[in-house]
């Protein structure tokens, strides 16, 4: 029995330190670490005429999988549907969707494709797991080839209110088509009930056990907040800051305090606002100027988007009005780093911050939350400034909790968590360390894949599948 992980994207080995951006990568590598698997989605190629059968490479028991697509499927399955329409949606930002017929024929289009592929090479007892927005659709697209392999799906990023998803033109074909999968996972449990509304509205009828039964179908559905790789990353970060690149930036602070930033380049972090909240902290405590620095690290994202050159000038155009009201020639307030930076090398600013402010407008977890706390040192932790609008807030409910679109808020928490008592950072790091500890990325896949084992034991779901596959069902 495999582990067959399917995502947008993979994370080829040949990419070596070049990491993906995002916490999917990290999840699905520990996900396959200790399993037999292989990880199959798009190689991030574009071709002509892309091959219809997968390349696979082979590296420690993990065989990767990938596919190419051509410039059609790019534009409208992952730019369009995708990233202009699913991502805005999904995002609670319904104004910035860009739906277009074309676009939704692409996405469906690249679901088959993906199928298709994996037809070729699943075997009856694999285990699916599919990941992301990109590929709701795939279990539908598996079952009509006859699979009736167990298969579960991942949301990485929120589920909105019923309101919000029936915004989605055509939203039964697309959100509807999750009820193939036997288990689909959140990252939370408002995210988890915000999809129990909305099948409910559907016409899903509940069964046992947070399942629903729709066309003979039973689906469950559950939160499995995403995890780190506490221990490991809390090692990493150890050794890291005692690197000569982390030294150097700590000597080119010149005794500033560090406050970090690091989002990809994206509307749903919040970038602008908290630049803002940055400018109003400087504003009201002329005491700190000269004495504090923010470092934004933001790589670029998804530029060929509309939504995202927008968001690239706004930003840039902020910062430097900022740098130039409240800079001296001996002081630049926010430093705008438009690169990605190793895995061990952001470990190693993570340890060196002061503070870290985690300010989306929305996010599905936030993965950053949780590794800024496992890199600091527990004896000297810093503070992490935490939005309530983060997956990450309702488990790491000892940060400083705030609402990123209240700048006074965010200005006012900023000062708290540079001027906070040794003691206070103490007792509010140890708990969420520890609770980072247990519930690890490994307690997340292994909870998923149980969870996707029982949906599959469950009596009701063996008839469900008889009633629509045959006798062959088990
Ligand atoms: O977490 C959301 C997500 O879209 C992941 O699926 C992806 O790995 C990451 O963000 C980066 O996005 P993209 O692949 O579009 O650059």
């Amino acid at each position: 029995m495999r582990l067959i992980i399917v995502s947008n994207r993979v994370a080829l080995p040949e990419h070596g330190k070049k990491t993906l951006p995002g916490g999917l990568a990290v999840a699905v590598k520990a996900a396959l670490r200790n399993r037999t698997g292989v990880w199959f989605g798009w190689s991030g190629d574009i071709a002509d005429a892309p091959a219809p059968e997968p390349r696979f490479v082979e590296r420690n028991r993990v065989t990767y999988a990938v596919i190419d697509l051509s410039d059609v499927d790019y534009q409208e399955y992952y730019q369009g549907l995708a990233n202009r329409v699913l991502w805005p949606i999904l995002h609670y930002r319904v104004d910035l969707q860009a739906y277009s017929h074309a676009d939704q024929s692409g996405y469906v289009r690249v679901n088959r494709r993906f199928a298709d592929a994996l037809d070729l090479f699943i075997e009856d007892d694999d285990v699916i797991w599919v990941h992301d927005y990109h590929l709701m659709p795939l279990a539908r697209e598996l079952r009509a080839r006859g699979r009736t392999n167990p298969i579960g799906f991942y949301l990485h990023i929120p589920c909105p209110p019923p309101d919000i998803l029936q915004t989605l033109p055509h939203h039964e074909d697309i959100l509807g088509s999750l009820a193939h999968y036997d288990l689909v996972g959140f990252q939370t449990d408002n995210d988890r009930d915000n999809f129990a509304d909305y099948l409910a509205l559907q016409g899903a009828k509940p069964g046992r056990g947070r399942s629903f039964w729709i066309d003979g179908r039973q689906t469950r559905i559950g939160a499995f907040p995403v995890g780190i790789e506490t221990a490991a990353y809390a090692r990493l970060a150890r050794n890291a800051a005692r690197s000569r690149f982390v030294r150097e930036i700590a000597e080119s602070l010149a005794g500033h305090h560090l406050v970090l930033g690091v989002d990809r380049l994206d509307y749903s972090k919040g970038i602008l606002h908290r630049i803002d909240a940055f400018a109003r902290f400087l504003a009201l405590h002329p005491e700190w100027r000269s004495r504090v620095t923010l470092l934004q690290i933001t790589p670029k994202s998804r530029g060929d988007i509309k939504e995202y050159a927008a968001i690239e000038n706004e930003v840039t155009t902020q910062i430097g009005k900022i740098n130039g009201l409240y800079g001296e020639a001996s002081w630049t307030p926010i430093r705008y780093v438009n690169r990605s930076y190793s895995r061990t090398a952001l470990a190693g600013i993570y340890r060196t911050a002061d503070v870290a402010l985690v300010t989306p407008l929305r996010d599905g977890m936030n993965l950053v939350a949780k590794e800024y706390l496992a890199a600091q040192d527990g004896d000297r932790p810093g503070v992490l400034v935490l939005s309530q609008f983060a997956g990450a807030a309702a488990e790491l409910g000892d940060a400083l909790i705030v609402n990123p679109h209240e700048t006074e808020a965010v200005a006012a928490a900023l000062k708290r968590a540079l001027e906070m008592p040794l003691a206070e950072r103490r007792e509010r790091h140890a708990p969420m360390f520890e609770h980072l500890l247990t519930y690890d990325v490994d307690d997340w896949a292994e909870s998923f894949l149980s969870s996707l084992h029982d949906a599959r034991q469950r009596p009701g779901l063996v008839e469900g599948l008889r009633s629509m596959f045959g006798a062959s069902a088990s």
